[in-house]
């Protein structure tokens, strides 16, 4: 789906430079080679990225805190 109609941004784009690093609409845009023109998709942008930001934090946030500790997670397996 598009993002942005002035530039053709997709929203898979929008998620894989928000992995990338980018934590706002405009940095997204110019990692992706050109800057914001009407800015009507600022906010759906930047909700795509929080969303993708946050889903990423969510997966690191346990194997920060697991992996360092040697811990090994089994679930159901409490025999
Ligand atoms: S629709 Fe994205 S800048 Fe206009």
């Amino acid at each position: 789906m598009y993002v942005c109609l002035c530039n053709g941004y997709r929203c898979h784009e929008i998620r894989e430079v928000a992995r990338e690093g980018a934590s706002s609409a405009e940095d997204a845009y110019l990692m992706l080679g050109e800057a914001a023109c009407c800015r009507r998709c600022l906010p759906t942008a930047q909700a795509l990225i929080d969303e993708e930001r946050s889903d990423a934090h969510r997966e690191g946030v346990g194997k920060d805190v697991a992996e360092p500790l040697g811990l090994q997670f089994a679930l159901g397996s409490a025999t």
